[in-house]
């Protein structure tokens, strides 16, 4: 099972662990992504044994190209560690790179029910948009892949181990719920192997809606380009896609979910950017109107990326110095996974190869 995690930052109690994934599914990765998800993988490294996984396995439940792919999980790593993930402390890897990932899902997948993977409301929407022709088995079984994912990491069972945290958004729960539910079956039939799993929604995670329809989710898949600022792009049109953002009539800067969804996303992002109460920023821009509360968002938004941009490209610029930090990553988590592995196989009754 995995070892023991080691104190961070001198502390006599082992950290506890965080894991997380994220699909190399875009260019870049959004507003939505960075302010719901990605920043919280951050400041989570400080009090966490973090690893955090890009999952491309998990990117091939959709037709995709192979060249982009391969594209698209290094601009992802690289975006990771330019945000300030570090791979110094936190284990940051692809997931095709552990292979026990799909070996577990295969075990995990004997102990999921048809009809219970086919509850799966994630499931049910990106098929019933695929068609049945085009819902491939992977899709299907998703969330069986998170599931191993998840619990290749969970500490070994103790009388004072600590759940392994999971940081996901709402979307995610359900996914999070049957990776306790295979997680307590397993144990069940095999003997306890998993200390299940906590679905952990740090402080600080906002909810990021469009641009342009302010009461849909800012998403990769659902926005318009106009609706969605990519953390990758180039600062002008990330300018004007923030003085264009959609407000609502009227010229006070006030928070109102119902009548002003548009002002109310763009006080939540500036909030959360510059870490100002929502209360102190109305106050701040009474009376001033939407066209300089804009302003100074879109110039907050650019200070906050225009690093990240550049420190991005400056990692893929270095193709050897990325590729070696991801087998590092890989490596430490291998060591968690095969360790994990190699229990869950005893338990199942498969033969040891004797070595
Ligand atoms: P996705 O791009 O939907 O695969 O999501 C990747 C991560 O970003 C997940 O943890 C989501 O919960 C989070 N996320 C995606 N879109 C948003 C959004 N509009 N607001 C907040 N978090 C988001
Ligand atoms: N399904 C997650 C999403 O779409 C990504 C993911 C895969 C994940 N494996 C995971 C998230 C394990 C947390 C833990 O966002």
């Amino acid at each position: 099972m995995p070892e023991a995690s080691s104190p961070i930052g001198g502390t006599a109690a082992p950290a506890p662990r965080v894991f997380s994934g994220i699909q190399p599914t875009a260019d870049s990765f959004h507003l939505g992504n960075y302010l719901g998800a990605l920043r919280q993988w951050v400041s989570l490294q400080d009090s966490h044994e973090a690893f955090y996984c890009v999952v491309d396995l998990h990117a091939i439940t959709v037709e995709h190209d192979p060249a982009v792919l391969r594209r698209r999980t290094k601009v992802a790593i690289a975006q990771l560690f330019a945000m300030g993930v570090d791979p110094e402390r936190a284990t940051v890897f692809a997931q095709s790179h552990v292979p026990e990932h799909a070996e577990l899902a295969w075990v995990l997948g004997c102990l999921t029910g048809f009809g219970e993977a086919g509850r799966m409301t994630q499931f049910k929407d990106k098929s019933s948009k695929q068609g049945s022709a085009g819902t491939s088995v992977g899709l299907f079984t998703y969330p069986i892949l998170q599931a191993a994912d998840i619990l290749l990491y969970t500490p070994e069972p103790g009388p004072d181990e600590q759940a392994l945290r999971v940081p996901v958004g709402e979307d995610q729960r359900q996914h999070l719920e049957l990776t306790r539910t295979l997680a307590g079956r397993f144990n069940h039939r095999f003997g306890t192997t998993f200390v299940e799993p906590e679905a952990y929604i740090p402080a600080g995670a906002a909810k990021i809606t469009d641009l342009q329809e302010p009461t849909a989710k800012m998403s990769k898949s659902a926005s318009s380009p106009q609706g969605i600022v990519d953390v990758l792009e180039e600062p002008g049109p990330m300018r004007k896609k923030i003085m264009r953002a959609v407000t609502d009539t009227g010229t006070e800067v006030v928070y109102d979910e119902e009548k002003k969804a548009g002002v109310t996303n763009l006080l939540r992002i500036y909030s959360a950017l510059e870490g100002t109460a929502i209360g102190d920023l109305e106050t701040r821009y009474a009376g001033a109107g939407y066209g300089q509360f804009k302003k100074d968002l879109a110039q907050l938004v650019l200070d906050t990326f225009t690093p990240i941009r550049e420190r991005t490209l400056e990692l893929l610029g270095d193709e050897a110095e990325l590729d070696r930090l991801l087998a590092r990553g890989a490596e430490r988590a291998s060591r968690v996974a095969v360790r994990t592995m190699e229990t869950v196989r005893d338990r199942v009754g498969f033969v040891g190869r004797g070595h």
